[in-house]
């Protein structure tokens, strides 16, 4: 009799959204259904749920409304355990941008409706960058797309159980365990097709399980994740059941198409014939395009010989060079037509500045508004093109807040192009040193400081392998909307360390940043990034150039400049005159002190980026400075001449790979000895 009635009321097309404290619903489609929404979801015309939208660095949820108790209340032992509840829906992950795809969804039972302190991106709009704990009471079953190292993912595709963190307590990746076999098969959570999930908690066994099937195939008897988890340890007074997901850099569309649950029972089946349909997205198959211009042809000669024409002009306009090899990076790649159409055709006025390597355009990808920006670098080298490419896209694979997040790649003859995160207020170094804009205020100052200490940290030892960025300089410092530092270009230099032959070194880093040892060696280490680094800190706190010039037009070290403050005692003489006094003085010390620090001629004497943050967090006292620290220009200028040609190099062998763009300081490279 009740499946009767279920039945009956299933038949509803909409909903069966029996009363809330039953705590049990289900809808196939939302066109009738009593949701709490925010963010970016939205209830379509034809009852899909959209979690997201192109928009990125968003996210949305979807909560029922009424608050639940998950506490058993009637037990009869000891210990109080938690309800058990079983839920089901019918989710797609559709990419915008054709298969790349960031971010995924999640299941969730939170306490609150009010999500608005959790993030977006990798958070899922479930946390933030601020560690979870206890109190924030969150169970949920992620669905995620992406390998975040942040978040010890294990994998691109995977299905994780989180309790108060992103971190997942288990995970494996998407797929399911055959009924007959029980052989492993993958599911692809971003294919764009409809996937069924089931969330089961048993509240006497202290057990949850998660599993996962196409659409329309019946549920495989062995759950993908069978977890151990007392939810009576998690759960708050009342909680709520939903659905979140977020976009990050790129966005992909989170719909849901049908969602059942229940508590102390199996969550009503979902009817798949009621179950709306998915929009149609990306562009017309190209094979249909193809059969036209044929039929053309059998009815015209003259249009089909044009259009041949035309379509030859096109082809050699968007002419690419891909190789096999290149499949296996598949999604980073973008054709040369997007990125010519989002640029419009790499128009002049939308040239964003010229950089150490090439011109960047400001460029809109039409499919899905996304800003970006196109970085041009023509090269020469074919050898090392296959191993720069692999770094790009392990570099695309890198997430911290405070990095450019690099995109994917495109090339053509001679030339790569990189796409990245467009950055709405440009590179650092404007603020710095033009004179006649706002200045930054100390504040904004060590914001940007802490967040690229931060990144750097991140690439030398939070990653899966040590990443040298090798030309750390203010103008590599890009601003986002909220002005937070985000470190730019890394690995690009490395472009010009590979197939060059064994003979000669070549030295690329910028000039006034190169440490000692690079110059000499031509091995670039975290050590040689660090020296970098502490000449950043000197050009934010001083807001000059590390080599600029006196009234006499005599070339001025910054890095000695103020070391001879510091050791005429008057260090905070040192600091940039636009903060007119405003700035906290043991702060200013201590930045400048810790850039002195870092920019040490000798290795050993320098500080690790990790060791660097705690010194800024003033976990660590800072070491005085030994009374025998020179700097590496100080000591050159006392020893023989031999070390001027690397400060100033001059010699014909210096060679500029940077395109003519009236900047004085530019990455430069030359040949060491
Ligand atoms: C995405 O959703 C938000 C909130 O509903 C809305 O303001 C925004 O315009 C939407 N963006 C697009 C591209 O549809
Ligand atoms: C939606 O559900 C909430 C909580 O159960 C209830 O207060 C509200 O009246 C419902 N709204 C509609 C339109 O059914
Ligand atoms: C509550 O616990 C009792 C015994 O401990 C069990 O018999 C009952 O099924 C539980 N109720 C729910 C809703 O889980
Ligand atoms: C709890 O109650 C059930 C019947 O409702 C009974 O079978 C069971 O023995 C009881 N358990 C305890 C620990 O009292
Ligand atoms: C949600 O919580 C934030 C504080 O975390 C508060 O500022 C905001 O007003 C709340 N929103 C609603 C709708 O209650
Ligand atoms: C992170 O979320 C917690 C609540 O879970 C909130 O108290 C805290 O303010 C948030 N932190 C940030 C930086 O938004
Ligand atoms: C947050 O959690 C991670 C992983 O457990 C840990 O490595 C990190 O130190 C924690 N951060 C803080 C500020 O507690
Ligand atoms: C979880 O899966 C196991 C099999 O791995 C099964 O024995 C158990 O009953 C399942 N529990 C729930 C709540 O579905």
């Amino acid at each position: 009799m009740p499946a009767l009635l279920l039945l009956l009321l299933l038949s509803l097309n909409g909903a069966l959204a029996s009363s809330a404290d039953v705590g049990q619903f289900a809808y196939q489609g939302f066109a009738a259904a009593n949701l709490t929404l925010d963010g970016l979801s939205v209830i379509m015309p034809n009852g899909l749920l959209a979690l997201t939208n192109s928009t990125s660095q968003g996210k949305g949820h979807a909560f029922h409304p009424a608050p639940l108790s998950f506490i058993n209340t009637t037990t009869n032992s000891s210990t109080t355990v938690a309800r058990s509840f079983s839920a089901s829906f019918v989710f797609a992950i559709v990419s915008i941008v054709d298969g790349l795809t960031d971010q995924g969804l999640a299941f969730v039972l939170a306490p609150t409706l009010n999500l608005s302190s959790a993030s977006a991106g990798q958070y899922l709009g479930l946390l933030n960058a601020t560690n979870g704990t206890a109190r924030d009471h969150i169970l949920a079953v992620e669905l995620d797309i992406i390998r975040n190292p942040e978040m010890r993912d294990i994998n691109s595709n995977h299905v994780g159980i989180d309790v108060n963190s992103l971190i997942s307590q288990q995970a494996k990746p998407a797929g399911y365990y055959g009924d007959g076999d029980g052989a492993f098969r993958d599911l692809m959570l971003n294919s764009g097709k409809p996937m069924q999930v089931w969330v089961d908690y048993d509240g006497q066994a202290r057990q949850l399980n998660v599993t996962l099937a196409s659409v329309q195939a019946p549920k495989p008897k062995n759950p993908l994740l069978s977890e151990a988890i007392d939810l009576y340890t998690i759960v708050a007074e009342t909680m709520f059941v939903g659905l979140s997901a977020s976009s990050g850099v790129l966005s992909a569309h989170h719909y849901i198409l049908g969602w059942s649950f229940s508590l102390d029972g199996p969550a009503p089946p979902l009817d798949f014939s009621k179950l709306p349909t998915l929009p149609h997205v990306g562009p017309e198959p190209r094979s249909k395009i193809l059969y036209i211009a044929l039929r053309s042809a059998t009815v015209l000669l003259i249009p089909s010989v044009l259009a041949v024409v035309f379509f030859l002009w096109r082809r050699r306009r968007f002419a690419e060079v891909r190789e096999d090899w290149e499949d296996d990076f598949g999604p980073h790649r973008f054709t040369y037509k997007d990125l010519f159409h989002a640029t419009d055709g790499f128009k002049n006025s939308n040239i964003l500045g010229v950089g150490g390597f090439g011109k960047v355009y400001k460029g809109v990808l039409p499919a899905s508004n996304l800003e970006i920006a196109v970085k041009r670098v023509s090269h020469d080298s074919r050898q090392g093109v296959r191993e720069f490419i692999a770094e790009v896209v392990s570099i695309g694979r890198l997430r911290h807040r405070n990095l450019a997040q690099l995109l994917g790649y495109c090339r053509r003859n001679g030339e790569l192009l990189l796409v990245y995160e467009y950055m709405a207020n440009g590179s650092l170094d404007k603020y710095l040193y033009n004179k006649n804009g706002p200045a930054l205020n100390w504040t904004q100052r060590t914001w940007i400081i802490k967040g690229v200490t931060s990144s750097l940290l991140y690439l030398h030892e939070d990653w899966e392998q040590v990443v040298i960025h090798r030309d750390i300089k203010a103008s590599n410092v890009l601003l986002d909307g909220q002005m937070n530092g985000r470190l730019g270009d890394f690995g690009l230099a490395r472009l010009y360390d590979h197939g060059t032959d064994a003979h000669t070194t070549h030295v690329v880093g910028t000039m006034g940043y190169l440490a000692p040892e690079l110059v000499r060696t031509g091995k670039a280490t975290p050590s040689t990034d660090v020296f970098a680094f502490g000449v950043f800190l000197l050009e934010v706190a001083c807001g000059r150039r590390p080599i600029g010039s006196d009234e006499h037009n005599n070339p001025v070290v910054l890095v000695d400049w103020v070391l001879e403050h510091h050791s005429n005692g008057s260090i905070i003489d040192a600091v940039d005159s636009r903060l007119m006094g405003k700035f906290n003085t043991e702060e200013v010390t201590l930045v400048l002190t810790l850039g002195l620090l870092c920019a040490h001629p000798l290795p050993n004497a320098r500080p690790s980026i990790r060791k660097v943050m705690q010194y800024l967090d003033s976990d660590q006292s800072l070491p005085r400075l030994s009374a025998t620290y020179m700097s590496y220009s100080k000591m050159a200028q006392m020893q023989s001449e031999g070390f001027d040609s690397y400060i100033m190099p001059h010699t014909p062998r210096v060679k500029s790979i940077c395109s003519a763009s009236g900047e004085s300081w530019e990455t430069v490279m030359f040949d060491g000895r």
